[in-house]
């Protein structure tokens, strides 16, 4: 069976002073409004950097790799990159194991050229957006290395210990979402200490003071040297009840042989919000709206809502994984999911997104394996006319899709080694970027990448798809730049239209003198539709077509008579 599992198990788990240096760069769009935050017109790139340009040759990407590669993404249209956890670590979970939060690790540079990068990209509008661990540390790192040292240590209360719940049976029911139980018993002080996610990852103990104040200053850290705000890594684990009652058991059991379980004990306490809010005021006391990206999920909008906070005083972007697991073609359910988000109960300002380094990338996901190139521009075309910030997934921008495992010896993450075969980990969306169709896909002269490089990339490539005026990666690059200019769908709202179409979604960003209309084909026949757009004041019969594939449209369309082709993509300007 292919791999699902990350999927399921998110859904179950998630269910100071003035900085030293300015960051101020231009609008990430030119004509908004001046008084908006840039994040709200940003289009943010994921960068993996173990995956992203190798310039040292060892298999790995590294800083000066993506510094390297900053014009690129800036012809892209890219506005910020977050960049997953690049601090010194085991690399256990690939960096989501932090030894030390104020160093960079020494196989991707130093911290002079992460400065250089934050320079570099200054000097091209765009900014760095670190990856913040705050749930728990690697076990490595010193503060887990005193805590474990005896009961008795100064930070033996950082982390979360307790006593057995008698002969060789940890504390309570708790599992790992990485597999089996989420206590690991230290034989040295005899205590068992918790961690949500790898052994190598203990929890820290939000509920003292000293680890909320150490996890602020390593926020200001990286403030104080430029970065734009931070995406908050698993926030909804950082505090469990501390009675630690047994979680209910459920039917059936996961991937890892696991009985299924209802996590009500040790997620989404009331208590995260208290630390958000914390750490927004500290990102708020910095001046050019530094910007929290929230790993946020929950069992509906509403309590997905809620991450926002009361007075919109939480994350300025938490992430909505309803809509970027949809995983079919559906109008229907695509229309539900974004009308929803677009009008959240708490009024947030949506980000959307796909892909992500945790999830088979969309391409696969969504693509029927004959018109694959053209639902990625399907989907990219939702992602980037949306009322909301886009974030997107490096290499999604040039149909990269997954390289999976195909024996459990060539796994590298660990949950795909505990899973295996029913879990495999997720190497495949974590491959190198394909830069070119020469050796290892242009990303190092290393003989061999650390994951290999998915076959696809002779065509799928940088170099080859910027020559072809049709590729994927030209259509993502005519979108931005659309969405960058046209007022409708900088300022316009958004209205779904002809909202009973089971397989053509279609919405409308309303402008105050024109509009956009979207028009995107779900099915694999053509389809033909009818618009009637005067109920939201729009009179005109015909649109002129801002951007249409496959490219045979013409410069206008009749909205009474519009015949999309198979997953046929239209936006055109209405009035
Ligand atoms: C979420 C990250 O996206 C994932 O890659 C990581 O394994 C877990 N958090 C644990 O940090």
């Amino acid at each position: 069976m292919k791999r699902t599992i990350w999927a399921g198990l998110l859904a179950l788990v998630l269910i100071g002073s003035l900085g030293s240096q300015s960051i101020a760069v231009e609008p990430a769009t030119s004509i908004k409004s001046a008084a908006e935050p840039w994040w709200k017109h940003a289009v943010i790139y994921e960068i993996y950097p173990r995956s992203f340009a190798d310039s040292d040759n060892n298999g790995m990407g590294d800083i000066k790799g993506i510094t390297s590669k900053l014009d690129y993404l800036k012809n892209l249209g890219v506005d910020a990159l977050w960049l997953t956890p690049c601090y010194p670590s085991p690399q256990v979970d690939f960096g989501y194991d932090i030894a030390d939060y104020t160093a960079i690790a020494p196989e991707y540079g130093t911290l002079a050229d992460f400065d250089e990068l934050v320079a570099e990209a200054k000097k091209r509008n765009i900014r760095i957006i670190m990856d913040l661990v705050m749930n728990h540390t690697s076990d490595k790192h010193l503060w887990f290395v005193e805590s474990s040292s005896s009961k008795d240590n100064p930070k033996r209360d950082w982390y979360i210990w307790r006593d057995g719940g008698g002969d060789t049976m940890p504390p309570n029911n708790w599992l790992s979402l990485f597999g089996h139980s989420a206590w690991k018993l230290d034989p040295k002080t005899n205590q068992y200490y918790y961690h949500f996610f790898y052994a190598e990852q203990p929890d820290l103990n939000w509920r003292n003071p000293e680890v909320r104040k150490a996890m602020y200053d390593v926020a200001k850290f990286w403030l104080d040297r430029g970065v734009a705000g931070f995406r908050l890594d698993a926030i909804g684990t950082l505090f469990e009840e501390a009675d630690l009652p047994d979680n209910p058991v459920l039917a059936g059991k996961n991937k890892f042989g696991d009985p299924n379980m209802d996590n009500v004990h040790n997620e989404k306490l009331n208590e995260v919000h208290d630390v958000v809010r914390e750490l927004r005021t500290v990102v708020d006391s910095y001046p050019d709206n530094r910007v929290l990206v929230g790993e946020t999920s929950a069992r509906d909008i509403n309590e997905l809502s809620l991450t926002y906070g009361k007075k919109l005083d939480e994350f300025q972007l938490p992430m909505n994984f309803f809509f970027a697991f949809v995983n079919k073609l559906s109008a229907p359910e695509f229309r539900t999911r974004i009308g929803e988000w677009d009008k959240n109960p708490a009024g947030g300002w949506p980000l959307y997104l796909f892909s992500n380094h945790d999830q088979i990338r969309h391409y696969i996901r969504y693509g029927d394996k004959t018109h694959n190139d053209q639902i990625a521009k399907l989907t990219a075309t939702i992602l980037l006319t949306l009322r909301g910030t886009p974030l997107l997934y490096y290499g999604e921008e040039l149909g990269m899709e997954n390289n999976d495992p195909k024996s459990k010896e060539d796994v590298q993450d660990p949950i795909g080694k505990t899973g295996w075969p029913d879990e495999i980990g997720r190497d495949g969306e974590r491959t190198p970027m394909q830069w070119n169709s020469e050796l290892n896909a242009g990303f190092t002269a290393a003989d061999k990448p650390w994951l290999p490089v998915t076959p696809s990339y002779k065509k799928y490539n940088v170099v080859a798809e910027e020559a072809d005026k049709n590729s994927i990666l030209n259509f993502y690059k005519e979108l931005i730049r659309l969405r960058r200019t046209d007022d409708a769908l900088v300022n316009g709202s958004y209205q779904a239209v002809d909202v009973q179409n089971k397989d053509v979604l279609s919405y409308v960003r309303k402008g105050e003198k024109k509009s956009v209309l979207v028009a995107l084909n779900m099915t694999p026949e053509s389809k033909t539709v009818q618009y009637d757009l005067k109920p939201y004041g729009i009179n005109s019969n015909s649109a002129k077509t801002l951007l249409a594939s496959p490219h045979n449209t013409p410069s206008s369309a009749n909205l009474r008579n519009l015949t999309l082709p198979p997953y046929g993509v239209f936006v055109g300007q209405v009035q």
